[in-house]
Order: structure tokens, then C-alpha cells, then sequence
């Protein structure tokens, strides 16, 4: 088991859970652009006990992707040891908890980021958690965040005792949950965090290019960082950070390479989900996609009424190649 945490977390990329974003699909670009370890996004232990097929489909996974995390959130260690079982049968190689999403709708039940205000429940969640997994010799992991408000930050203690209850590693978004995603994450204790554990951390909050995620290490001692936002649109970013930290070469990625790329996300999310509906999930894909260039919005514009994949393509390609003759 020594020898799987440090292969999955030393000095590594993560692709950070991105509910609505880090699908089978987009999961593939990310690993094809060079993350190293990539997360399923949040799934409901309830709804993998009581609506197993179509919570199970979240955790399915394309073999490339490995190694592959699933992530599980839940308020009770039974429900939690349960969808944890089930979750197994897809066969990942690390399975994590949830305990930082603010969402209204997760933490009125009691789980996400309510966990880190009853930290005796989150350790027997870890607990229960990790006598399943242990049989499939697998590490666990959590993710956290700095705690609930400005006056009851925990990330370290509560760190500590995930710690101690048997996870593996822990993943630190340094922002509170009153902060959702507004403000600047507070890197200084994931800092913290990495002197008081033994585990191995991920750093994660607010890395958007080569030296962020330079920082990130450099700053806090961390052992791999983790990255969300950041690569939205922009899923070669993992490739320029990797040659970066590999060779200390300062590269891009060229125009052709990124609409070869995004024309895979397209086919892989339509051959999945059938052309309607990719269509309607990649809209979002799309407009981060086409962020920051001269003639964005009026193509913005057009595909958030088009249901043609490759008319969307093209307005695209045009954007990415157009810009590239205009210097
Ligand atoms: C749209 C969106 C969806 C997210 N979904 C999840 C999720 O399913 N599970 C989770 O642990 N965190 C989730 N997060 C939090 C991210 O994983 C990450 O911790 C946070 O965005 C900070 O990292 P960043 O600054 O690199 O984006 C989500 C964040 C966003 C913006």
C-alpha cells in the first residue's frame, strides 16, 4: 500500500471533482493532456444504495484514465460504508470522500462540508470506509476545506483526526464554506496541514497556470496539487505545467493541438451520450472554450441555439485558427 499512495501522490497532477464538468469524457482530455490522477465527480452514497444505476453510471471510467478516483459523499458512516461497497464494483484505484461541498441541498443533510462541524461522525465515516476498502487494498482519501466559517477554521485538527482515523492522504480547498468559492484560498494552512500530518496532502485553491501550481508546491510543501477552475477551457494546462515542472521549459500549446482536442471532447461525450444531449452538457465546455477571444460572445451567442456538433466545431476551429493568423 506504501508504494500505491506515494505512485499516486508524489509530486502529482489531480484533476480536481468538478460536478457538471469532470465527466467521462472531459476526464479522458484531462489524462490525454497529462493529469496524472483524475476524480469522478461527487456521487451520492444514498443514491448509490437507492438508485444504484444511475448514480453507478458517475463512477463508470474509460481504463486510460488510471489511476482514477471515486468520490463518495455522504452524512452517515452506514450509508457511507454501503455506497462504498458498491462503488468498489467499478474497481478504482482510490476511493475519497467528500466533506467540503457547500451546496445547500448536500450539507442540510448533514454531509459535505457540514462534516467538518461533527468531526466524531466524519471519523466513523473514514472508518467505516476503510475496513471496506482496505479488502480491495486500495488507499482512501478525503477533501476538505478550511472549515465552516472565518471563526471555526479546523483543516488542521480536523486533518489530524482524518488522519488518525485511516486515511490515506488528504486533499486541503483552503476557503470556508461560508466562502463557497469567492475570496482567495488561504494556501498558509495547507502549509500547516503538511507539517502536522504524516499522510501525503493535495494542495488545492486558486491554481490557474504554470506558476501557481509552482507555489502551490514551493509555498506549502505539499506533495501534489490539485487543479479545477483552471482547466476549464483551458485542459492543456496540464500539459504546460508538466513540461514546465519536468524540464523547466516554459511552453504552449499550439492552435491546432487544443481544436484537435476539443473536437475529441466533442466525440467522446456524443458517442456517450448521443448528439442532443451532449450538445446541451458541452454548452458550458463551449463557453469556457471560447472565453477571452475577439468574436467570443457572438459565437457564444450562436451555439447556445445550434444542436450541430459540427457546426459548433467549426465556429470554434475558426476562432482558435482565426487568431492564430491575426498574430
Ligand atoms: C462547478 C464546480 C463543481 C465542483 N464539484 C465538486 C465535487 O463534485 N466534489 C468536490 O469535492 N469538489 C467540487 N468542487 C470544488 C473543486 O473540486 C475545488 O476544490 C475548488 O473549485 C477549488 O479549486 P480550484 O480553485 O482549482 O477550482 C466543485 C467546484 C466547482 C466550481
Amino acid at each position: 500500500m506504501p508504494d500505491k499512495i506515494a505512485r499516486f501522490t508524489r509530486h502529482k497532477l489531480w484533476l480536481a471533482p468538478l460536478a457538471g464538468f469532470t465527466d467521462n469524457a472531459f476526464r479522458t482530455i484531462c489524462k490525454e493532456c497529462g493529469a496524472d490522477v483524475v476524480v469522478s465527480e461527487m456521487i451520492s452514497a444514498d443514491g448509490l444504495i437507492f438508485n444504484r444505476e444511475k448514480s453507478l453510471a458517475y463512477a463508470q471510467f474509460d481504463e486510460i484514465q488510471r489511476p482514477f478516483a471515486i468520490q463518495l459523499f455522504g452524512a452517515e458512516a452506514e450509508i457511507m460504508q454501503k455506497g462504498a461497497e458498491i462503488a468498489l464494483q467499478e474497481n478504482p484505484d482510490i476511493l475519497d470522500i467528500n466533506m467540503g461541498c457547500p451546496m445547500k441541498k448536500v450539507i442540510k443533510k448533514g454531509a459535505g462540508s457540514a462534516l467538518m462541524q461533527n468531526p466524531e461522525e466524519a471519523e466513523k465515516i473514514v472508518q467505516a470506509v476503510k475496513r471496506v476498502i482496505e479488502k480491495a487494498d486500495i488507499p482512501l482519501s478525503v477533501k476538505i476545506r478550511a472549515g465552516w466559517n472565518k471563526f471555526s477554521i479546523n483543516a488542521v485538527d480536523f486533518g489530524k483526526r482524518m488522519e488518525q482515523a485511516g486515511a490515506d492522504m488528504i486533499c486541503l480547498h483552503p476557503r470556508t464554506r461560508s466562502q463557497m468559492f469567492a475570496g482567495q484560498s488561504d494556501w498558509q494552512l495547507i502549509t500547516e496541514l503538511k507539517k502536522s500530518v504524516k499522510i501525503p496532502v493535495i494542495g488545492n485553491g486558486d491554481i490557474k497556470d504554470i506558476d501557481s501550481a509552482k507555489q502551490m508546491f514551493e509555498q506549502t510543501g505539499c506533495d501534489s496539487i490539485m487543479i479545477g477552475r483552471g482547466i476549464l477551457g483551458n485542459p492543456w494546462l496540464f500539459r504546460t505545467i508538466k513540461t514546465y515542472l519536468e524540464t523547466g521549459e516554459l511552453t504552449d500549446v499550439d492552435p491546432e493541438e487544443k481544436t484537435r482536442l476539443i473536437r475529441k471532447h466533442i466525440d467522446l461525450t456524443w458517442q456517450e451520450k448521443g448528439a442532443e444531449r451532449a450538445i446541451i452538457e458541452l454548452r458550458s465546455h463551449f463557453a469556457n472554450y471560447t472565453k477571452g477571444f475577439r468574436g467570443g460572445a457572438k459565437v457564444r451567442n450562436y451555439i447556445n441555439h445550434c444542436f450541430d456538433p459540427d457546426d459548433i466545431f467549426e465556429l470554434i476551429k475558426n476562432l482558435y485558427l482565426g487568431q492564430m493568423k491575426n498574430g
